[in-house]
């Protein structure tokens, strides 16, 4: 889920997108679809030669699942709101409880809940000093409106926003639906949810290096974790590296057998603090994907059942409580082939997003299983498994037969390439 790790860091100014916003205290009883009036914007965009949202994608804007009561990514939400909101809060008062001049009311969580996903993109790149070459920034990778407006692909892009509304002590939380155009298989989708948090600290003239941040930030996460998982969970660190925080770690948990990568997180990089104002001051932040590891605590096996309509999966869920997902259909699964000859401008992610849409989402996996290069002709060509699966019904063999057939079509017709 995490961005890809790339370049070194540039820093264009910042000032100009600094929008004012506002925190919303969480209350899921605020009815979501009121949320997206801004989204009708959309339709503003649509001629542009930039634009690029696929109608399922579309189609997802203003759901905002992370506000449904009782929806499975609401519930981890909520916990890990719940969490910053009373442990974690308590220790970031205790640590204070020296210093009696200190009003502990003033420590405290907002959270940014409500923001539009349209953001620009020095919002969710220059702002955080991604390069002006980072592969995220392809339309390949990411849902363009026009040339200076897109989908958030995470929801980092707010930092920069938020860092310079915050006051002394009070630590933030964003959570949102984030799109990227990506992959086909159980755990990949093109929207998913996202919960980032910003904590500033006062320069402590003390403490010359960032190992302070970086221990507060540690302890911070490591209970986040304990208190959604269990006390006993495995949890170790890895280096890593983006653009805007330095050091950078991504925490790993084992589950089932394996390390999921589940967070990114770092001491945020000192030309944010700095281009926002903000310069004496130190922090940290991180960010997490709601699905993976919601998918983890609740056994939910595909990351398109979080979108189902079904009351079988709906009826389900305990708002605020984990409770372990109840397959309701266990479908079997079956695939089909296609091959083509490939061209210079051909792109794997042009091709998932058709096979999203025109299979209606029965496609549960797609590999590159083959590539091919003619000796002579030296065009290239790549063969695709698709995987069908309905998470509802049985598909029957007419059916199946009935998409890959539409599908061979659309293929030809939209990415422009030769069937073998
Ligand atoms: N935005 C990163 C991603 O989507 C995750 C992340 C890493 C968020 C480090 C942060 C952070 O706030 O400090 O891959």
């Amino acid at each position: 889920m995490l961005l890809p790790r790339l370049g070194p860091s540039l820093g264009p100014g910042l000032r100009r997108f600094l929008h004012t916003v506002k925190p919303h205290a969480v209350d899921s009883e605020i009815n979501p679809a009121s949320l997206s009036s801004d989204l009708s914007l959309v339709d503003t965009y649509r001629s542009h030669p930039c634009f690029n949202l696929s109608s399922l994608v579309e189609s997802k804007l203003g759901k905002n699942l992370h506000l449904l009561s009782g929806h499975p990514i609401h519930t981890v939400s909520y916990l890990i709101q719940k969490y910053f909101k009373t442990a974690h809060l308590e220790r970031m008062r205790q640590a204070l409880s020296a210093d009696e001049s200190i009003n502990k009311a003033d420590i405290c969580v907002k959270c940014f809940d409500r923001l539009s996903p349209i953001v620009t993109k020095f919002q969710n790149f220059d702002n955080l000093l991604f390069p002006l070459d980072h592969i995220s920034r392809n339309p390949t990778d990411t849902y363009y409106l026009d040339d200076t407006h897109m989908l958030r692909c995470h929801t980092t892009a707010h930092q920069s926003q938020i860092i310079p509304t915050l006051s002394h002590r009070e630590l933030a939380l964003i959570v949102g639906d984030v799109y990227r155009r990506d992959t086909i298989d159980h755990c990949h989708y093109p929207v998913f949810h996202q919960l980032d948090a910003v904590r500033l600290f006062d320069q402590r003239p003390d403490m010359s290096d960032d190992g302070y941040i970086v221990q507060d930030l540690k302890e911070a996460l490591d209970g986040m974790i304990r208190y959604l998982f269990s006390d006993s969970v495995k949890i170790r660190w890895v280096d890593a590296y983006f653009p805007f925080t330095h050091p950078s770690f991504e925490m790993e948990i084992f589950v089932n057998g394996n390390w999921l990568e589940i967070l990114g997180c770092g001491v945020i990089h000192p030309l944010i603090l700095s281009q926002t104002g903000c310069k004496y001051r130190r922090g940290w932040a991180f960010g997490i994907g709601l699905e993976r590891i919601t998918m983890s605590l609740f056994n939910i096996p595909d990351i398109r059942l979080f979108w189902s309509e079904d009351p079988r999966f709906k009826s389900q869920f305990v708002p605020e409580k984990v409770t372990p997902f109840k397959p309701f259909s266990n479908q079997p699964s079956c695939f089909k082939d296609i091959s083509f000859w490939i061209h210079d401008s051909y792109q794997s992610n042009d091709l998932f997003e058709i096979i999203r849409q025109e299979t209606n989402e029965m496609a549960e996996a797609v590999t590159l299983i083959d590539t091919f290069r003619h000796p002579v002709t030296q065009r290239e060509s790549h063969c695709y498994r698709i995987h069908y699966r309905s998470m509802h019904s049985t598909l029957t063999n007419e059916q199946v037969d009935e998409l890959q057939n539409n599908l061979r079509q659309q293929i030809v017709e939209k990415l422009k390439v030769e069937l073998r």
